[in-house]
């Protein structure tokens, strides 16, 4: 089956960031970990890392589950994948189970206890995907997600910046009003909060469950 064009679109940016990625990604460690924290992991829990890029959140996220608990997690650009693959290798982490599968289609090997959507707005814009990943989260799951947002409208020239940043990196580029929307409808007591001086936001809540 052929690829949606943004799914295509986005695999064809990651092309190109992979070797950098971590290197961009450092100075937002702050933010991950402060997303992460909002999972209120336990030991022994299976957390899913939706979108997982390089693996970059995997040390944090089995530092929370401990051995006992597991990730779950799935990237859909190659590049992407193959460098959070050489990660575990190179870590040697048993717990890790990850494949290099689209959101849309993605099936897990057993439901997940929370979910971090870290910057993953290509996937948090698109229902099919939105869908696929909560269908196979426990209900009452605590869900976290960060990325990037416009600032208020009536700052009106700043969001062509916003837009400017994001584009390199996001097929949806432009859908930045209220990014965590269709997740949020979905999550119970949902919260977000704007972080880098209002052109980003971390939000959580807990998984409702679909209905039937
Ligand atoms: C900004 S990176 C974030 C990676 C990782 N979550 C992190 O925190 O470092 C966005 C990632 O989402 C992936 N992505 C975008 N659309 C996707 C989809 N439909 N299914 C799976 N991965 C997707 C991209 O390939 C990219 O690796």
């Amino acid at each position: 089956m052929l690829a949606h064009p943004d799914n295509q679109a986005s695999m064809e940016r990651y092309r190109r960031h992979a070797a950098g990625y971590d290197s961009s990604a450092e100075r937002t460690m702050p933010l991950r970990l402060r997303t992460i924290a909002l999972l209120d992991l336990q030991v022994g829990q299976v957390v899913l890392d939706v979108g997982a890029g390089t693996g970059l959140s995997y040390g944090p996220l089995l530092g929370a589950v401990g051995s006992t608990g597991r990730v779950l997690a799935f990237e859909q650009s190659p590049e992407m994948f193959e460098l959070a693959r050489q990660r575990v290798s190179r870590h040697g982490w048993q717990n890790v189970w990850h494949v290099n599968q689209p959101a849309e289609t993605v099936q897990l090997p057993q439901v997940a206890d929370a979910a971090l959507f870290n910057y993953v707005h290509d996937i948090t814009r698109t229902p099919a995907a939105v869908q696929n990943v909560l269908r196979q989260l426990k209900p009452g799951a605590p869900v976290a997600l960060a990325g990037m947002k416009f600032f208020p409208w009536w700052t009106g020239p700043l969001n062509l910046l916003a837009w400017l940043k994001n584009r390199p990196y996001n097929a949806k580029a432009g859908d930045l009003w209220q990014p965590w929307s269709l997740l949020a409808a979905h999550l119970d007591d949902f919260r977000w909060l704007p972080t880098q001086a209002g052109m980003g936001y971390i939000g959580h809540g807990l998984f409702r469950g679909l209905p039937p």
